[in-house]
């Protein structure tokens, strides 16, 4: 495995490869979730490329970036055991110069949700996701649903800046309890721990109704809401794929999301119906 720190050393070590290229961005502290995304990667492609980087621009003043896990050992070990051919491992200011062009996200969908929760962070995300495909040029980047609107909203960067780079969606990796895998759930004790399942379960319950044919969304985020009781919850939503909202859950074109705060930690899960 090649780690790569600088454009440069990534240039260098992307000349040798030819054939299709898998490219996996991602902030480190890799679990089960990020090493299903590089399992795909290695199975679809020739190469693979996999980043880790805390990019500080998706994070909002007061948020976690000076505590955001950090596990380079770990994290190295586990990219090479995984099969990755290259690891981009760069520094702020290999990424990063004084007063820059950016990315800025759509007025509307890049501000609802989590948009509307951290109001500029999907600014941050679109701009370091455009500067690492354009560093890495990959045939295709993985993302997991897990983070739907960042999946939707890089989806719509690709289309609206004409990139070629086919995104593969890969479905969210759960504990056997239902809490989906996230590098934040390192910050929940073992009270918080089972606090945070009431994400999932509320998830669970909105399928329940669907599958039951109540699709009224109203009902839906009630119940939902009343499951969640008494975490501080931020949003329930019921959106379409292109995330505009809907009173009714549309079967194939449906995502129910919900960011709660469990203690001082900010969690979010979906489901795609
Ligand atoms: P990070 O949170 O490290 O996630 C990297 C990728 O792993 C994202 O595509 C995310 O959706 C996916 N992922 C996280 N948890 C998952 C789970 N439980 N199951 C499946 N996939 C999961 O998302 C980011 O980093 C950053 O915003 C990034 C895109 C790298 C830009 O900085």
């Amino acid at each position: 495995m090649i780690i790569a720190r600088s454009a440069s050393e990534l240039k260098a070590a992307l000349e040798s490869k030819q054939g299709s290229l898998g490219f996996v961005p991602t902030m480190g502290a890799l679990h089960i979730g990020h090493r299903t995304l590089i399992e795909a990667a290695r199975r679809d492609n020739e190469t693979v490329v996999v980043s880790i980087f805390v990019n500080p621009t998706q994070f909002l003043p007061g948020e976690d970036l000076s505590k955001y896990p950090r596990r380079e050992e770990a994290d190295f070990k586990i990219c090479e055991l995984s099969g990755v051919d290259i690891l981009f491992y760069p520094e702020v200011s290999a990424m990063y110069k004084e007063d820059e062009v950016r990315v800025i996200a759509p007025d509307i969908r890049g501000y609802i949700l989590e948009g509307a929760s951290r109001p500029g962070h999907f600014d941050g995300v679109l701009t370091v996701v455009m500067k690492l495909l354009n560093m890495v040029h990959p045939t295709r980047v993985y993302f997991g649903k897990k983070d739907a609107q960042q999946l939707a909203l890089i989806t719509q960067m690709c289309e609206n800046f004409f990139m070629d780079i086919e995104i593969v969606p890969m479905e969210t990796v759960r504990e056997s309890d239902g809490l989906a895998l996230s590098s934040r759930n390192v910050y929940l004790n073992e009270s918080q721990r089972q606090e945070a399942l009431k994400l999932s379960s509320a998830l669970k319950e909105a399928t329940k109704m669907v599958m039951q044919g109540n699709i009224r969304g109203n009902e839906i985020k009630g119940a939902m809401l009343k499951l969640l009781e008494p975490l501080e919850v931020e949003y329930v939503a019921i959106v379409n794929r292109q995330f505009e909202a809907l009173d009714e859950v549309m079967i194939g074109n449906t995502i129910v999301l919900v960011a709660a705060r469990v203690g001082p930690t900010r969690l979010i899960d979906n489901v795609w119906m």
